[in-house]
């Protein structure tokens, strides 16, 4: 590609996201229940059939796009997936905008050196280590040095995250904030950068990081419940639709704005090593104290064992 056409490839665009997120703001948002388009999978919070993978389909570390090959919406082996056809089906099942959906496997096709208008790939292909959009310390797997098949989920990793959540809906179910993503994001990087030797996360891959996991927020509203179900069993939950009703979707302006760029600026890798020293020093104490506790009981019942009155 040439400088010339890059650079108005890009500003065409940008301009093309920005619009789409100024409609969005002047525009009414669609009304609940009528997010997924008539005539597509989920209408209605009807999903396909909930297919577990089975032995040889393809997987990656997305858990969004097996959760649509699971519910057979990408081909259920996970193979020759064409990437116009992942730019129709991510827009018609989670609501990003034309340009997102545009965006994505166009950086795809391009990591992969594919053509984006006539080839296909399979979604464990997806997983290029540190060269496409996989990296260390993400929060649903382990790192690709511990784990190199990044399909398998990170069960206990999830539950963690999900656990902390901090936020509370109006009916009182818990719900995941930008915070919470952003004190996790710093654990992961702590500890991914102490146990694994061949731990790296350039900017670039810090910004996936932050805008993987901010789809949590946007797409899936934070709501833990349907996390539960997205994050550990690759199934989008009945009567499911995205929580963005923003008519032209969620656009990269948005998204990035609002969302992505607190929660990278938000990661504190110090706060979390200066929390985890004082937790570590608080609980040497009580365990001290605990122990101090236990010596003078058992020595108050030697004294009484040995006195005349007994
Ligand atoms: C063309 C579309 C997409 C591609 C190529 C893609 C690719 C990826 C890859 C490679 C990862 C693993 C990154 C890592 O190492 O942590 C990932 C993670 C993730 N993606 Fe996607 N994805 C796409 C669409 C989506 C959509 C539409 C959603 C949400 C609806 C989504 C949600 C997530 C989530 C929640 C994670 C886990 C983040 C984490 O573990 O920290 N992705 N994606």
């Amino acid at each position: 590609m040439s400088f010339i056409y890059k650079v108005f490839h890009d500003v065409a665009f940008f301009s093309w996201d920005t619009s789409l997120a100024i409609a969005n703001l002047v525009l009414p948002s669609r009304a609940e229940g009528k997010v997924t388009p008539e005539g597509h999978p989920g209408f209605g919070g009807k999903w396909p059939e909930f297919v577990p993978r089975k032995e040889g389909d393809s997987r990656c570390s997305c858990p969004a796009l097996n959760a649509m090959a699971n519910h057979g919406i990408l081909p259920h082996d996970g193979k020759n997936i064409s990437f116009k056809d992942m730019n129709r089906l991510i827009r018609t099942t989670y609501n990003f905008s034309p340009s997102f959906c545009y965006f994505v496997p166009n950086f795809a096709a391009k990591f992969l050196k594919r053509d984006y208008n006539k080839d296909t790939f399979n979604l464990d292909e997806l997983d290029l280590h540190n060269l496409g959009i996989e990296h260390d310390a993400s929060l649903c797997r382990e790192d690709a040095h511990f784990c190199p098949d990044q399909s398998v989920i990170a069960t206990d990793m999830i539950k963690e995250l999900l656990a902390s959540a901090s936020g509370k809906d109006k009916d009182g179910n818990p719900l995941l904030t930008v915070k919470d993503l952003s004190r996790f994001s710093a654990k992961r990087r702590v500890d991914s950068s102490e146990k694994n030797p061949e731990y790296k996360l350039d900017f670039q891959h810090k910004m996936f990081g932050s805008s993987n996991c901010s789809t949590m927020l946007t797409i899936f509203g934070g709501r833990v419940k349907d996390l539960e179900t997205i994050l550990l069993e690759e199934r989008l939950p009945e009567n499911w639709e995205s929580r963005v009703r923003k008519p032209f979707g969620l656009t990269l302006a948005h998204f990035n704005l609002t969302t992505v760029m607190w929660v990278e600026l938000g990661i504190n890798e110090k706060k979390y090593i200066a929390e985890r020293k004082a937790a570590e020093e608080a609980a040497a104490s009580n365990e001290a104290e605990a122990e101090a506790e236990a010596d003078a009981a058992a020595e108050s019942s030697v004294h009484k064992s040995d006195s005349p009155t007994n």
